[in-house]
């Protein structure tokens, strides 16, 4: 008989990637995913812990799945409620008490036990179970290959975990210490994705370029050597990868920019900060200077690079000139796209201890006078394609009927009118018109047949 599965997604790529193959766990049992919670039989809250409002979020959902939950069992059937992810690895004890109706919680590295746990609470008489072990095999060694098939574009986890401890960030307690997969298991699983449809692949780590896996030479292999390796796959067409640190940068990676036509000239490169005294008080270990230096190599390899960041304004201690710091670094950098955060005090992280906390009134203006200043290079590096003719792989349905929307090169949403039939080429649009946030435009071919 089959059941029916909801996995609900919250957080970053890293956790698209795990629900991916979480779904794929559970489809020789007889589990099929569904689009909504409403009479599932198990139900994944796949969560995230990195701000305040992203874990509180849990919490709220739980309050509507306890509902449905006890609608079906009123009806004489049964659900379980699973909590995944990182905010389950950092409070699992707090979420078996706070809700006595979930079932199931686990964290990143324990996923693989998912089929035995759901049969321990199924069979079982009752009673929550807790799975945030480390175990030191990792989890990778136990989950049968990919399915492929999920699309145009998709996500391969080569590396996870991190041992660089910024002192505001939750990841190296929630997904624990770096690991880097094989190379050999990654070709294999790259290939799969490609002939179940990837012309795209997005190599993910919480620190890719950290990746210092197993080589198919028996030597240690950088990621610039893997994605060369990964590039020669025959009918894959695009890769990237994030999200990179500034530290771990390295020539191979610049190579890899100069030297391989299928990696993509867009690189998320995260800075925070642009303010060297806030840069060490969070321990990200590398100066404003070198940032820009690094930079700099970049676009020399690659002219046409474009760059996005992540920011976080109101860092304990952050003064008015630290924050100028900041927005000179913007300035002088210039990004096609990027996130900037209000600081978050995160339970156990060395900052969340930290005294000079900065007013919320002053993080509110800070946040908004960078965001506008990232919006306003956006908007500029948008508009500048105007006219310009750019490869666009399309992968899904516009909003409009008749519409595909794609990426181009540079991760812009692009729509175009073209059938459906064309989900997966890619096409050369000329740029009509751009929007802040995506650009629409005429595929070429339809322009010399007018
Ligand atoms: N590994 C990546 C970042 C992962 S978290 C890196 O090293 O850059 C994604 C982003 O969330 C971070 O880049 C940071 O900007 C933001 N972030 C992490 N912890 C935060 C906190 N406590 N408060 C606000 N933003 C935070
Ligand atoms: Fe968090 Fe820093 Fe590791 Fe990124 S490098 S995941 S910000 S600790
Ligand atoms: Fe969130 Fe965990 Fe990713 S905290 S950002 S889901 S690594």
């Amino acid at each position: 008989m089959t059941k029916r599965l909801f996995i609900k997604t919250y957080g970053c790529q890293m956790n698209v990637y795990d629900s991916v193959r979480m779904a794929e766990l559970m489809a020789p049992l007889g589990y099929e995913t569904a689009g909504s919670a409403e009479g599932a039989d198990l139900i994944i809250l796949n969560t995230c812990h990195i701000r305040e409002k992203a874990a509180e979020k849990v919490f709220s959902e739980l309050g509507g799945i306890r509902r449905l939950k006890e609608a079906r069992q009123r009806q004489g059937g049964e659900m379980l409620i699973a909590v995944a992810g990182c905010v389950a690895q950092a409070e699992g004890a707090e979420i078996l008490e706070r809700a006595p109706f979930v079932d199931l919680v686990f964290g990143p590295q324990a996923y693989h036990r998912l089929p035995d746990m759901v049969a321990r609470a199924t069979h079982a008489s009752g009673g929550q179970l807790l799975d945030t072990s480390f175990p030191p095999e990792p989890k990778f060694d136990h989950l049968p290959p990919v399915a492929g098939g999920t699309g145009v574009t998709a996500f391969l986890t080569v590396q996870e975990g991190c041992d660089k401890f910024c002192t505001f960030c939750v990841v190296p307690y929630t997904r624990g210490s770096e690991y880097s997969r094989p190379a050999a298991d990654l070709v294999d699983e790259a290939r799969r994705l490609v002939a179940g449809g990837a012309r795209e692949i997005t190599l993910l780590g919480q620190n890719v370029n950290a990746y210092h896996g197993l080589g198919l030479d028996g030597a240690e292999w950088r990621l610039g050597r893997l994605l060369r390796e990964l590039a020669a796959i025959i009918g894959l067409r695009r890769l990237r990868y994030t999200t990179s640190h500034p530290r771990d940068v390295d020539a191979t990676l610049i190579a890899a920019h100069r030297d391989l036509p299928v990696v993509m000239p867009f690189l998320h490169l995260p800075v925070q900060s642009g303010s060297d005294r806030v840069l060490a008080l969070m321990n990200r270990r590398h100066t404003a200077e070198q940032y820009r230096r690094t930079i700099d190599q970049l676009r020399e390899a690659r002219p046409d690079l474009a760059l996005s960041s992540d920011f976080i304004v109101g860092y304990p201690g952050e003064s008015d000139a630290d924050f100028a710091a900041t927005l000179t670094l913007v300035r002088e950098v210039g990004f096609a796209q990027a996130f900037s955060f209000k600081y978050s005090p995160r339970p156990g992280t060395p900052a969340a201890t930290a005294a000079d906390a900065v007013p919320e009134t002053a993080k509110t203006e800070r946040l908004a006078e960078l965001q506008a200043l990232l919006h306003d290079q956006q908007r500029a590096f948008n508009r500048s394609y105007i006219g310009r003719t750019l490869p666009v792989l399309f992968e899904k349905p516009g909003r409009h009927e008749g519409q595909l929307v794609g990426r181009s090169p540079y991760l812009q949403s692009v729509h175009a009118e073209l059938p459906a039939t064309r989900i997966g080429d890619i096409i050369d649009v000329t740029i009509a018109n751009a929007q802040p946030n995506s650009l629409a435009g005429v595929p070429v071919s339809e322009e010399a047949l007018a």
